[in-house]
């Protein structure tokens, strides 16, 4: 285990197990549809990588970045796209994935500026849910795990940029983030 970790939440087997499950589930949710994947850069490249070795059906990968809230700081709201997809979404089934669901912000802005690009059929899947943080009203579709609200790091999720190649998802050690800010964004 890293040393800036203090406790291991979910191992990278129970990631991989959970992942075959939503694969599954989604495989026969869609069957026969045409479905595109969209990760949301950076936290959601895990997931999506694994994800969609889960599903043998045929589908589009894309990608979608929202402004980051940077190192650990809370947004005062705002998201922006940083870069959009080119792809036309019309008449396609959309799933948007994301390594966390936390405060909404971000997965509401997401969807919402995917509609007005003319996707009509978006759900989300995330690996975690911090339902605990939840400020906009969403909730995901499809959801690897609950979490507490600590301040979890690995699989996609960072602290200023690291952590995000840990292969399984611990709690970040207080020490890490003394001094600076104590909340997870
Ligand atoms: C994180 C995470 C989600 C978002 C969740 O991204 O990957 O996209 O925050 O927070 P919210 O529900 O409160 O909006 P971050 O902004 O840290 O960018 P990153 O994906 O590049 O790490």
């Amino acid at each position: 285990m890293h040393e800036d970790i203090k406790e291991v939440l979910y191992t990278e087997e129970a990631i991989r197990a959970r992942i075959a499950e939503l694969g599954a589930q989604i495989t026969r949710d869609y069957a026969g549809d045409r479905l595109v994947l969209m990760a949301m850069l950076k936290g959601g490249l895990m997931l999506i990588s694994d994800l969609v070795r889960c599903i043998p059906s045929k589908l589009e990968i894309e990608f979608i970045q929202p402004s980051s809230y940077g190192a650990g700081t809370e947004s005062s709201g705002t998201v922006d796209i940083k870069l959009f997809p080119s792809c036309d979404l019309r008449g396609k089934r959309l799933l948007l994935l994301d390594d966390i669901l936390d405060t909404g912000r971000t997965l509401k802005r997401v969807s919402d500026a995917l509609r007005d690009r003319g996707a009509d059929d978006i759900r989300t899947c995330v690996l975690l849910d911090k339902k605990a943080r939840r400020a906009v009203e969403i909730e995901a579709d499809y959801v690897g795990f609950e979490v507490d609200d600590h301040f979890v790091v690995g699989y996609g999720l960072d602290f200023a940029d690291h952590y995000r190649n840990l292969p399984y998802i611990g709690v970040l050690h207080e020490r890490c983030y003394a001094g600076g800010q104590a909340e997870q964004i």
